[in-house]
């Protein structure tokens, strides 16, 4: 029988909304658990279980490798395949994961996820002090997916200087796959920054963003084996599978998406092919390193904007541990998150 790794796991039929609310809190260890409210579809409520799981384990590594005293978890709501949520049924949902937060008092925090956005952490709000990123006119600090853009570009100057020597983004080309609120930033910041873009989504509609960016256009099935410098999955995880390794045509792989490797194995396999995969819950840290930085230590946004391009150094280190030992990044991040769990920061951030 494999162990429970989680502290606390709790599944609750949302006594309003009638959806699944899970509610994961992987480690509490280094300070309170955060991690964002993910509202997606399942064909099983125990998928959403499934993910929540693996996302709040991520959540741990994430904070943890950026310095940060939280610890992870992560809130899903499953909603069944096929269905479409009105407002209403979605606010309700949102109302029971903030009834299910406040009885946690103050041991998790949420915040925004795939499929919710500043405006659904104000519904939260009216059960729980303890949800970021409200929007700024209610106090909070807003949409994080820009941070994290800013952080996975961050991430890709380390990924560039080592493969290519030179951190100018300018002269590479880069395959954007899924064009969401993260990946739509990160390929708005690489256009300004003069680099090269193949992207795609499932929804055409972003077609328009590739336009108006002068990106080419590829389709979601062709992307993640285009050829181009640097793959950068922004879009759901699990996509870096055992089979796709040998038909990949890129360099490194850095990405926003949460949970990319479909096994821990594939992170071996890509070191082998030569391909630099830079862990996700590194290339991911900026949003809520942001939002820790500026609601829970209020700290500048200034300071917080730096907080977040450290990435870049924190990428740097794991790849040169890499080198060094000759192991995939994954095993030098892996060394650096145990590091931090094992020796619990003296500033422990106190609940709020
Ligand atoms: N979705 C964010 C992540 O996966 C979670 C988050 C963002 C939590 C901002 C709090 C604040 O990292």
């Amino acid at each position: 029988m494999a162990s429970l790794e989680h502290e606390e796991v709790i599944v609750r039929a949302g006594p309003r909304s009638g959806l699944a609310v899970i509610v994961a809190i992987h480690s509490t260890h280094l300070g309170q658990a955060v991690g964002g409210c993910r509202i997606w579809r399942y064909a099983d409520w125990r998928d959403g279980l499934e993910d929540a799981l693996r996302l709040s384990a991520g959540m741990t590594r994430k904070l943890a490798v950026c310095g940060l005293a939280n610890g992870g978890g992560k809130t899903v709501v499953a909603v069944p395949n096929g269905a479409t949520l009105g407002e209403a049924r979605r606010a309700d949902a949102l109302r029971d994961v903030g009834e299910v937060i406040a009885s946690l008092s103050g041991r998790y925090a949420t915040g925004p996820d795939v499929g919710t956005a500043p405006a659904d952490m104000a519904i939260i709000s009216e059960r729980t002090e303890h949800v970021f990123c409200q929007p700024p006119e209610l106090g909070g600090s807003g949409d994080s997916s820009p941070h994290t853009a800013s952080g996975v570009v961050a991430a890709l100057r380390a990924a560039c200087s080592r493969t290519y020597g030179s951190v100018d983004l300018s002269r590479r080309l880069f395959a954007v796959s899924g064009l969401g609120s993260v990946g739509g930033h990160v390929a708005r910041q690489l256009a300004a920054a003069g680099a090269s873009l193949l992207v795609s989504d499932i929804d055409i509609e972003k077609k328009n963003l590739a336009k108006e960016l002068g990106a080419s256009w590829a389709d979601p099935d062709e992307i993640l084996t285009a050829e181009a410098d640097v793959l950068i999955p922004a879009a759901l995880g699990g996509v870096l599978t055992r089979d796709i390794v040998p038909g990949l045509r890129c360099t490194a792989i850095v990405g926003p998406a949460n949970n990319q490797l479909a096994e821990p194995r594939v992170a071996e396999l890509l070191h082998e092919r030569g391909i630099i995969w830079v862990p996700d819950y590194v290339a991911s840290a900026g949003g809520v390193i942001y939002a820790l930085s500026v609601e829970l230590r209020h700290e500048t946004q200034a300071n917080a904007v730096a907080r977040v391009q450290a990435i870049e150094e924190t990428v740097i280190q794991i790849l040169d541990v890499s080198q060094q030992t000759g192991r995939a990044p994954a095993y030098a991040a892996q060394e650096l998150v145990r590091h931090r769990l094992g020796t619990p920061s003296p500033h422990r951030l106190a609940h709020r």
